[in-house]
């Protein structure tokens, strides 16, 4: 880990609007910048940020955080890495102290492991396998590329080269290379098969496949790892790392989505290196953000039955809900694109895809062929099933479009499939998207409450640490305990500093903060807003102990113990002055 002087020179040295930039076109507004937020579908300028507090905000989706932050969400990167990072490109050198982190270990074994497998492959051992791509038309530099291998078909060949202690074993077993024995110990998960390793978009290896040469009774074609540390199923998406390399220009690039390993092989192989698979799996929100992150356009090369199917078509929905452009490529019946590649070449692909629907045309399409005699019974059975998918379709012009297609593709009038879709809706779910109380940019925020405001004067410094601390105590605050919980414990009395604090937060009080920090409010008077707020939160704290006096007093009259209740009286009066007082300015407050 970074020191705290380490991480405070990198922030102090670091341009936030070049980093940005290297992401993002980014605009002037006032002293902020605003660009279209990279990490929902947006379609304004949503996402703000503030060059010399080097902080960011989407009002649309929430995200936020300091520049660390942002490197990770946009580069997939843990805090460490992204530390590192910045620390190069600022010139911070960071001191080396231990071994690495944790996981840190497990993407430096997973890199060994796969270097072992390829050098399995290389060797005497991967004869066969060799031949096998050799047969499937695989090239020695496609294993090079995609850095394939191969598993030896022994119970234990790689727990004895990576597993010599326990502590390695369990490391291993944690990557999912190595199976618990019932009997105790461990054996090896791939054993005579086909290494297909999985990397993240920084071509950082994060876990393996493996297919078998040939059918083995009992055994699947294709093994798994189940997740892992470094590897979540449904996340990853196989070959993007190196269709992130070959796809030059960040915006309006294409990528080709296929299912299979084989297939995005074959495609690099012929000249497609912008195709990716999704392992076999339905498409999920995940993936289809990661997607989102690299490109404008997704091609889905799905086989014939597959693409129909309603996983599939659920994918593509979310493809499109994430602001992607779909179409979908039709491939001639019992041909994947590596088949279809290996009989008819790059140009067989090629013509396939031109000759891709888009999403809504494939759709309807799909669905027009269910009643090709437009049979009644069967109409309304598929217009149900569409009006509940599309009431799911986020984009309002396109489920207009798959209205109208679909009254054409059946004979009826518009107003009747909207009618359907209509009923369709599901009044309970919850659309997601923006918080409720999402402010806007540049406009007073609506629903802010005195908490709000007061952390916004806090944030914004002007309100002092010590001054806060004075007046309020934490119990007066019941929306954010653990925001509240980190700011009384802030180090100094002076402005709060809101990148520490960050450093100390859940995600979603992280937003609060940079929310707060980019929002810009108009106050005719600031001073009195700021003791507005203090007041209308002290109130309710006041009231409660100018109750609790009231039954004090009352209970010493009635015992008769006048010294106290002259005490009590002083106290009483002195309150009920503070409490007018406070009153009176919360109400006038209100009143602006
Ligand atoms: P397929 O089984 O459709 O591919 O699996 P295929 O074209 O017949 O296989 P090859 O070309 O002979 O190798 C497509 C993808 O589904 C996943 C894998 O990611 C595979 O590449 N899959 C398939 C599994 O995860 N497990 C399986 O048992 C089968
Ligand atoms: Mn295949």
């Amino acid at each position: 880990m970074a020191t705290r002087e380490e991480l405070d020179l990198i922030r102090e040295r670091v341009d936030a609007v070049a980093v940005l930039s290297r992401y993002l076109a980014l605009k002037r507004s006032g002293k902020n910048y605003m660009a279209i937020c990279p990490f929902h579908p947006d379609k304004r300028p949503s996402m703000v940020l503030d060059p010399e507090k080097k902080l960011f905000h989407c009002f649309g989706c929430g995200e936020g955080g300091d520049i660390f932050k942002f490197l990770m969400k946009i580069e997939r990167l843990s805090f460490q890495e992204a530390v590192e990072r910045l620390g190069r490109e600022t010139g911070v050198e960071l001191a080396r102290r231990g071994p690495g982190s944790p996981l840190a270990r497990l993407y430096e074994l997973n890199e060994r492991v796969a270097d072992y497998f390829q050098k399995n492959l290389q060797d005497e051992p991967g004869t066969a396998a060799r031949r096998y791509l050799l047969e499937r038309g695989i090239t020695a530099e496609s294993c090079e590329r995609f850095r394939l291998g191969y598993a030896l078909p022994g119970w234990d060949s790689l727990l004895r080269r990576f597993g010599r202690t326990e502590e390695d074993q369990r490391l291993l077993s944690q990557l999912g290379l190595v199976v618990q024995a019932r009997e105790g110990g461990y054996y090896d998960r791939f054993r005579d098969r086909l290494i297909f390793p999985l990397a993240d978009p920084q071509g950082r290896v994060i876990g393996f496949a493996g297919r078998l040469l040939r059918e083995r009774e009992g055994d699947p074609k294709y093994l798994n790892i189940a997740n892992t540390p470094l590897f979540t199923k449904g996340e990853a998406l196989f070959a993007l790392h190196l269709a992130r390399q070959a796809k030059g220009s960040a915006t309006y690039a294409e990528l080709i989505l296929v299912e299979g390993y084989l297939d995005a092989i074959s495609l690099h192989q012929a000249g497609f290196t912008n195709a990716v698979a999704t392992m076999g799996t339905a498409l999920t929100e995940q993936q289809a953000q990661l997607l989102r992150r690299y490109a404008e356009r997704v091609v889905l090369a799905y086989d014939r039955d597959a693409a129909g199917e309603a996983a599939s078509l659920r994918g593509m929905r979310a493809l499109r809900n994430a602001g992607l452009e779909v179409l979908v490529a039709l491939l001639p019946s019992e041909e994947d694109p590596d088949s279809l590649i290996r009989e008819g070449g790059a140009a067989a692909f090629q013509a396939v895809r031109e000759q891709a629907l888009p999403f809504h045309k494939f759709y309807v399409a799909h669905l027009a062929a269910q009643a090709p005699d437009r049979d009644p019974l069967r109409v309304e059975r598929l217009l149900a099933e569409a009006g509940s998918f599309i009431e799911g379709i986020a984009s309002r012009p396109l489920r207009h479009e798959l209205i109208r297609g679909l009254a054409e593709a059946f004979g009826l009038a518009e107003e009747e499939v909207e009618l359907e879709v209509a009923r369709q809706r599901r009044p309970a779910q919850a659309q997601p998207g923006p918080r409720a109380r999402a402010a806007r940019p540049g406009g007073p925020a609506a629903p802010w409450g005195p908490e709000e405001h007061l952390l916004y004067f806090l944030i914004q410094g002007d309100l002092s640490l010590d001054q806060a601390r004075q007046e309020l105590e934490p119990r007066d605050f019941t929306r954010y305990p653990r925001l509240i919980e980190a700011i009384f414990a802030q180090q100094g009395d002076g402005p709060l500093r809101p990148e520490r604090l960050l450093e100390v937060l859940e995600e979603a009080d992280q937003r609060t903060v940079t929310e707060l920090a980019l929002s810009q409010v108009e106050f005719t008077d600031r001073e009195r807003a700021i003791r507005d707020a203090l007041a209308a939160l002290r109130l309710p704290r006041l009231e409660r102990e100018l109750r609790e006096l009231k039954q004090k007093l009352l209970e010493a009259e009635e015992h008769g113990e006048r010294e106290v209740a002259q005490r009590l009286l002083a106290e009483q009066r002195e309150r009920q002055g503070l409490l007018r007082s406070l009153r009176k300015g919360v109400i006038e407050g209100q009143r602006r």
